[in-house]
């Protein structure tokens, strides 16, 4: 892991080619398995379809859906994915950085603007293809570091909150795994739309969580929330590790259960437990709701708005180098990650970035 360090503007490196084809550096794998199987490599660089956006990456973060598609679990993913291995040898969704060119078809960005996306063709190379609809500006006051942390976990964090919890001013929201990468979007979204927020999260994160706005925080380590008495009008899970039975014990009456997380075999992981809610719902005062993101640029547009009005700002634990995925990738899976890992770029682009500081909400 390195820590990120205040730095220059570095030299862009010279282009690489092989047989006159311009080459990029990139992290790729060829088979499903550990983090181990992440490399480093030179590939053909990618060319912009008529509606693409070619972007420079200067950060990338890393999120569970990467892991998934490391991992190739649960495998009922693979049929999504690719069986063998993943369709799409680029890891990563996350991306911030410059615009380098455009298909013919693009018609609002242009080379030079500073955008970030969720991109679904791979974001942990010096160059992405971003299509033009998924793209938005960077917001101006973040640093590309932190704006790769944004578009995955805050948009999941909003669509979760906003569309599936229907969160109202005044109502009792709890965050459970408030101190992760979408915790900790969650837990400053849902003070902005209005709410009082409690977070869980354990006794080394409760600092943080506090700092970031909660109004309240349980420690999981000495208080289980499904057993304080406790009432919440909307409960985001983002843990997934409460039977759902024990977290409608701590919903009012017609409270809302945003089922965002949970842990099942290597076959269907947490699909059981979607399963289940979906089904149980109708039978239930309370409304047992599962959420799956979409990338959305009116969404990404809406984190923009809240991140300038400074009702948000991205919190980060660490920033590794691109040669240094797998280890970042490593951290992530063992589900204690402290807020968003992120992915630097540094020395393949000429960016003039101040640099992040570890682990605030700055
Ligand atoms: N449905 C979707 O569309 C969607 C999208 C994105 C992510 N997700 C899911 O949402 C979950 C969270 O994602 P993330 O990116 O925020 O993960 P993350 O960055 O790895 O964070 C996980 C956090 O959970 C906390 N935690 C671990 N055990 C806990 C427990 N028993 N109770 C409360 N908190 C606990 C950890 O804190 P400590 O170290 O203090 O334990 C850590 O801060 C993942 O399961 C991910 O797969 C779903």
């Amino acid at each position: 892991m390195s820590n990120t360090a205040p730095h220059g503007r570095p030299e862009t490196p010279p282009a690489r080619t092989r047989g006159g084809d311009r080459m990029m550096r990139a992290i790729v794998q060829h088979a499903y398995a550990t983090s181990d199987v992440l490399r480093l490599q030179d590939i053909d660089e990618p060319s912009p379809g008529p509606h693409d956006v070619l972007v420079g990456v200067h950060a990338a973060s890393v999120n569970h859906g990467d892991w998934f598609t490391t991992s190739g679990r649960p495998y009922v993913m693979r049929a999504v994915l690719g069986i063998r291995k993943p369709r799409v040898a680029v890891r990563g969704r996350d991306l911030a950085g410059r615009v380098e060119a455009v298909g013919a078809a693009v018609t609002q960005f242009r080379p030079g603007d500073d955008v970030y996306a969720e991109t679904t063709t791979g974001s942990f190379a010096e160059l992405a293809c971003v299509p033009e609809h998924l793209l938005a500006l960077k917001p101006a006051n973040l640093t590309f570091e932190q704006a790769a942390a944004v578009p995955v976990a805050a948009v999941t964090a909003l669509q979760g909150l906003r569309d599936v919890g229907e969160v109202q001013p005044g109502q009792a929201v709890l965050i459970n795994g408030a101190s992760g990468g979408v915790g900790t979007f969650a837990v400053q979204i849902a003070k902005a739309l209005g709410a009082d927020v409690t977070g869980v999260c354990s006794t080394r994160n409760v600092e943080l969580v506090l700092s970031i706005g909660a109004g309240h925080v349980i420690d999981y380590t000495r208080e289980d929330f499904t057993r304080s008495g406790q009432r919440y009008d909307v409960i985001f899970d983002l843990a997934g590790r409460h039977p759902l039975a024990a977290c409608r014990g701590a919903l009012t009456r017609t409270g809302t259960l945003v089922v965002a997380s949970g842990h099942g075999g290597p076959v269907f992981g947490p699909l059981g437990r979607y399963v289940r809610a979906l089904a149980w719902s109708p039978f239930v005062t309370q409304r047992l709701r599962v959420h799956a993101t979409k990338p959305s640029r009116s969404d990404l547009d809406a984190v923009t708005a809240l991140i300038e009005a400074g009702a948000v700002t991205p919190a980060i634990e660490a920033t590794y180098e691109l040669a240094d995925t797998a280890e970042a990738m490593r951290h992530l899976a063992e589900e204690h990650a402290r807020a968003k890992i992120v992915i630097s770029m540094r020395g393949s682009h000429a960016a003039s970035q101040p640099s992040t500081k570890e682990t605030q909400n700055e």
